[in-house]
């Protein structure tokens, strides 16, 4: 047997599926899904078939001329599912297996119609990264191997129902509408998505339309309005967007993530929509990954970095592009920071301060930080430096242009550069970045005159003359510098002067309410709570029960509320969430 990818059952002797068919019939009443795949396989197979699932019931597996086929869903393993194997009684060219989701399916949230903003239609969405695309169709569900798919799905017809694929038109039949999707570009699974609701959209550009919930769709037009221009600077960087349509789907707040690249349909947290367009980077982020990941894909967990620090890097040159060198090396210096915290947080497992990780026997939603983004930013940022700017450009968009459509190593990564610019991954030690703990000691510091301006207040409490012009990024920037425990005073002072509290800028706010539970000052606790009962986010819940946690007096409220809102919460933010009150 040869497994490549520590988190797949997926063997590479076996036959490899080409595409799939799915049709699925969504069913909100018991939160399950009712569905049939073809996979097709890129020439006839037989022999054995090891797909990944994860609280399937498999409920029979035929081949292409009708023979029903034996097939073993073996005891399930920890986060990797159960493996399904299948007998392929002589050569075929596709299995047909017919199968039920589980209403524990961990690529699913279901959502009562209380948990959306409109408060009157229930909302379903996926969210398949890394590892849970298995929970919701049997496949191998490793970046290595693409597919292309088509997907008939079936539900209440007074919902709207939105892909991350090609729209190929919507029925009504009866009580049920239908809507057939195709993704003709062949993905990883784990960009496979969709999301079903009482949906609205805008359209932005030819190519660009704003899904959100009906309440909420203007205020998310004006928010990506840029879109189209962002798109433009991507493609004078990284060469022609291959995807035809960028749309962007607004997520429930209960949705774990700042954004998910899925391809045609970017799905981004509500809490990006300030009014202001103060937090766009995010979708630049999702934007970039359009290349960097969608692309040129990790070939599996292991080399997530080549996904994310390639990401950050290409967001970073897109802010720049846009708003200027000073707004990007800002996102960097906060970067930089957040790197920090990282670090602190794997203090008793060093190993995965390292960008070429190794995954056998280890979740991948588990040992999840900004490692990989930030100090895969840097290093390709000490690339950059030791070659220079303009080489570095051109290597880039040549690795983009070889890797397109495949999925990669960091071994991949590192031949092509070499072959390139010999001599660059000597030049920025690359041996020390990606396979040493923490960063090198020739790791070099952003610096930028409006960071120097925030750390030379050295956490004192600044004048609004100073603040008027300062962006989100500063704020936090300032926030994080503030040296805690802060006094009390210092703490009433931000508050009254600038109303942190008050903050719908969850990007301030939450690095605000950090500060103060650090600091003792919990005066903001009704305001804390608010937020972990309003929003799903984990960039925001991790710090606010990690800091409510740590302080005696506030020990108790985390779980109390925690109680209060699992249920609510994604089933990765809850165990997120799990693993930080854990007692230690
Ligand atoms: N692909 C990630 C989100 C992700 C990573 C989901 C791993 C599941 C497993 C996405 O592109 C991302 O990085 N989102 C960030 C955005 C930020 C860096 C601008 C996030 O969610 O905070
Ligand atoms: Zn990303």
């Amino acid at each position: 047997m040869t497994r490549r990818d520590p988190h797949s059952y997926a063997d590479d002797t076996q036959a490899q599926t080409d595409s799939f068919a799915l049709t699925a019939r969504v069913d909100f009443a018991t939160q399950t899904i009712a569905a049939e795949v073809t996979l097709v396989f890129h020439a006839p197979a037989s022999g054995r078939l090891d797909l990944d699932t994860r609280d399937l019931t498999i409920e029979s597996v035929h081949d292409a001329l009708g023979r029903a086929l034996a097939f073993a869903v073996h005891p399930p393993e920890p986060f990797l599912g159960a493996r399904l194997a299948i007998e392929l009684a002589g050569p075929t060219p596709s299995v047909r297996i017919r199968y039920r989701t589980s209403p524990e399916a961990s690529a699913l949230q279901w959502l009562e119609p209380a948990q959306t903003l409109g408060g009157a239609r229930p909302f379903l969405f996926s969210q398949c990264q890394a590892i849970h695309a298995r929970s919701l169709v049997p496949l191998q569900d490793t970046p290595r191997l693409r597919v292309r798919y088509t997907a008939e799905l079936a539900f209440p017809r007074e919902l709207v129902a939105v892909m991350a694929a090609a729209d190929r038109g919507r029925r009504d039949d009866g009580a049920l509408a239908v809507h057939r999707f195709e993704m003709p570009q062949p993905i990883p699974p784990y960009l496979f998505a969709f999301a079903i609701g009482d949906l609205a959209s805008r359209d932005l550009s030819p190519r660009c339309r704003v899904w959100a919930e009906p309440g909420l769709v203007d205020a998310a037009a004006y928010e990506f309005a840029g879109v189209e221009a962002m798109i433009g600077a991507a493609e004078s960087l990284f060469g022609p967007y291959d995807w035809e349509r960028f749309d962007i789907l607004t997520m429930p707040p209960s949705f774990p993530y700042g954004g998910m690249e899925n391809p045609r349909l970017t799905f981004l947290t509500p809490t990006v929509i300030t009014g202001d367009r103060s937090l766009v980077s995010v979708v630049a982020h999702e934007l970039a990954h359009s290349w960097t990941g969608n692309l040129v894909t990790n070939a599996n967990a292991e080399h997530f970095w080549l996904n994310e620090g390639f990401t950050m890097y290409a967001e970073r040159r897109i802010t720049e592009a846009l708003e200027g060198a000073d707004m990007a090396a800002l996102s960097a210096a906060l970067g930089r920071r957040e790197l920090d915290e990282s670090f602190e947080r794997f203090a008793d497992r060093p190993a995965m301060t390292k960008l070429r990780t190794h995954h056998e026997g280890i979740d991948p939603d588990e040992c999840y930080s900004l490692v990989p983004y930030e100090k895969g930013y840097m290093f390709l940022c000490a690339i950059e430096a030791a070659v220079g700017r303009e080489a570095f450009s051109r290597w880039l968009r040549d690795y983009l242009a070889t890797f397109r459509f495949g999925a990669i190593t960091t071994e991949d990564f590192e031949a092509h550069l070499e072959a390139a610019l010999p001599g660059a991954l000597a030049a920025a030690n690359a041996r020390a970045w990606l396979d040493g703990e923490g960063l090198p000691a020739t790791a070099a510091t952003p610096r930028s005159a409006r960071l120097d301006a925030i750390e030379a207040l050295g956490g004192a409490v600044p004048s609004p003359a100073v603040t008027a012009a300062w962006s989100a990024t500063e704020w936090a920037l300032y926030l994080e510098s503030v040296p805690r425990p802060a006094p009390e005073a210092t703490c009433r002072a931000l508050d009254a002067e600038f109303h942190l509290t008050a903050s719908t800028n969850h990007d301030i706010l939450v690095p605000w309410l950090v500060l103060a539970l650090k600091s003792g000052y919990l005066a903001v606790t009704p305001r804390v709570e608010q937020v972990l009962a309003a929003v799903g986010r984990m960039k925001y819940l991790r710090p606010l029960y990690t800091a409510l946690a740590a302080e005696p007096r506030t020990r108790e409220l985390a779980a109390t509320v925690f109680a209060q809102h699992r249920d609510a919460y994604h089933p990765i933010a809850r165990q997120m969430v799990e693993t930080v009150l854990r007692p230690k």
